[in-house]
């Protein structure tokens, strides 16, 4: 009998760990932020992204949402609430909206606006030297290749649609519909000019 509760204990344990897994795996998932990404990501010789998005706009989406101009657009579409508070704004001038709280670190702030993360996926699996580099093997030297790494630990390389979840007219989210007050035509070609960030080759 002894040796009967002991053998259903280690299956028991196995069977646990297995049900487990998903969900640790699903907390490396997490969002981690742009102090962490611009970490590895700021020298002149990596390519400066850092900077780069610092002066971009993207950096400043949140803060916008403070000034009288936001308050302006908000009343455009019936907002009447802080603007820094409204889904109806926050959905696309920040970085992973309305996902858990569990999904991320510590270290993550809203209030950077829409970082890296919001382009490229959540990179608590993917932002280890290590798992960057090999991603960087398997894409090869132009850089366009496929990469199994990358999708297993959800680095993503954005393109034209992506940014239209938010260069759009207005966006759907839990089965509410919210009006983008500032909407301008989208060009990725020229919209990009002005965000691209490479690594010097
Ligand atoms: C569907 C996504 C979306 C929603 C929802 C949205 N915005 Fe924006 N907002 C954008 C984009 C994209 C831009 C950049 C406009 C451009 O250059 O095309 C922008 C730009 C702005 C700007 C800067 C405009 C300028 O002329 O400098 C303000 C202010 C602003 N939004 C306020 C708001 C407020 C307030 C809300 C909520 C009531 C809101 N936005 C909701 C996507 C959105
Ligand atoms: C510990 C350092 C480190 C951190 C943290 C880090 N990266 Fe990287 N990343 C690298 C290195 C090294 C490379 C490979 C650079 C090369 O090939 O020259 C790289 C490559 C990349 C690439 C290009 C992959 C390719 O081959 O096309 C992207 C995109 C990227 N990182 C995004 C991010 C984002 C977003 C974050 C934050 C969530 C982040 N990285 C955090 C070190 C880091
Ligand atoms: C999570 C939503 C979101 C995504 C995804 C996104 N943007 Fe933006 N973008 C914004 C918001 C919001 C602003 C306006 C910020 C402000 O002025 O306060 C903006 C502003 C810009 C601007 C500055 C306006 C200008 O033309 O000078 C450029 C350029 C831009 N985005 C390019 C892109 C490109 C290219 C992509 C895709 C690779 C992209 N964006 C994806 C939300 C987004
Ligand atoms: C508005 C969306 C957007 C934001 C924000 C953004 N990126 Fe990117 N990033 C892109 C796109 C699009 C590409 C080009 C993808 C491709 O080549 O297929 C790219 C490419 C890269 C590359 C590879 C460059 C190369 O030469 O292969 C690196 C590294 C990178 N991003 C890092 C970052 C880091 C770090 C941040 C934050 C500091 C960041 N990105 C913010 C959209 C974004």
């Amino acid at each position: 009998m002894r040796l009967f509760i002991a053998v259903l204990a280690v299956l028991l344990a196995g069977a646990f760990s297995a049900m487990v897994a998903p969900d640790a795996q699903a907390k490396g998932m997490e969002y981690v932020g742009v102090k962490e990404c611009g970490k590895c990501h700021k020298k002149d010789k990596e390519g400066k992204q850092l900077s780069i998005w610092e002066e971009s706009k993207h950096a400043k989406a949140f803060e916008n949402l403070g000034t009288p101009k936001a308050k302006e657009r908000a009343q455009k579409v019936g907002v009447t609430t802080n603007p820094q508070e409204s889904e109806a704004c926050l959905i696309c001038h920040t970085t992973g909206y309305g996902e858990p709280k569990s999904d991320f670190s510590k270290r993550f702030s809203m209030e950077d606006g829409v970082q890296c993360e919001a382009c490229h996926g959540p990179g608590g699996e993917y932002k280890a030297r290590k798992t960057m580099k090999k991603i960087s093997e398997e894409r090869g030297p132009d850089g366009k290749g496929k990469s199994a790494t990358a999708e297993k630990t959800g680095l993503k390389f954005p393109g034209e649609k992506d940014c239209k979840v938010c260069h759009a007219q207005e966006r759907q989210h839990n089965g509410k519909t919210y009006k983008n007050p500032s909407y301008e035509p989208f060009n990725f070609k020229d919209r990009w000019e002005k965000i691209k960030h490479p690594i010097p080759s």
